[in-house]
């Protein structure tokens, strides 16, 4: 199978080949990484919006369902704040997200019809148990997507994502949470988790969402 570790990908962000990339390493194994993925300007921007937010923009996030399928049994130490196309930022990071949807859209025939993300703050000393986002036939999770917003993350920094095939405990890959780098993978297939940061952690978590609503019901927003 051909490797799901993508090369970088010239402007712009999405382009058709780093679609067709992207479609393949998601259809032939579930997921894709790709460590330079967007324009280094708008992760740079991302970072400072986050840097610049507010304290009363973050919330502790929670293991609930409006966090996916974490469980109770599930611990997590990152704060979270929400996207909006308010900011100009954000929306930025949308748009481009927007442009990934409808990529994968046409090829793969996901029939994602939204995506809703939050930035993400672990402390020095925090985690996230492994989890899954999405309980098959019980969310409209589909694909995550989760953003690195760190500059100068080395070895001994921790705050890996491991990601599981499946019950074992073998992972499948350990990713540092470098600047740039961009994780995608089907949100009922892969358990994971993120080590013990040894330093803050700053990352951008999102969901594309399949419609699970019918004629009778529309699919809530989160
Ligand atoms: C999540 C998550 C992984 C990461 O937000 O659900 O698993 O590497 N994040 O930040
Ligand atoms: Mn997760």
């Amino acid at each position: 199978l051909p490797t799901p570790i993508l090369p970088a990908f010239a402007e712009p962000a999405f382009a058709e080949p780093a679609l067709d990339a992207i479609a393949d390493a998601l259809s032939r194994r579930g997921y894709a990484i790709c460590p330079a993925a967007l324009d280094d300007g708008l992760v740079a921007r991302l970072e400072a919006r986050l840097q610049g937010l507010a304290p009363e923009s973050w919330r502790a996030a929670g293991t609930g369902r409006q966090h996916g399928f974490a469980g109770p049994g599930a611990t997590r130490h990152d704060k979270t704040a929400w996207l909006s196309a308010d900011d100009a930022v954000e929306s930025e990071y949308l748009r481009a997200m927007e442009i990934l949807r409808c990529g994968l859209n046409r090829r793969l025939f996901l029939g994602l019809f939204d995506y809703e993300s939050h930035f993400s703050i672990y402390p020095a000393g925090g985690h996230y148990t492994r989890h899954l986002d999405a309980l098959a036939g019980r969310s409209n999770r589909a694909v995550s997507a989760v953003l690195y917003l760190n500059e100068r993350w080395d070895a001994d920094d921790g705050g890996e994502l491991l990601l599981y095939a499946d019950a074992g405990d073998v992972a499948l890959e350990r990713i540092f949470p470098r600047m740039g780098t961009l994780v995608l993978f089907l949100s009922t297939e892969f358990p994971h988790e993120v080590t013990t940061a040894r330093r803050e952690r700053h990352s951008l978590s999102g969901w594309f969402r399949v419609n699970s609503g019918d004629s009778s019901r529309v699919d809530p927003a989160r």
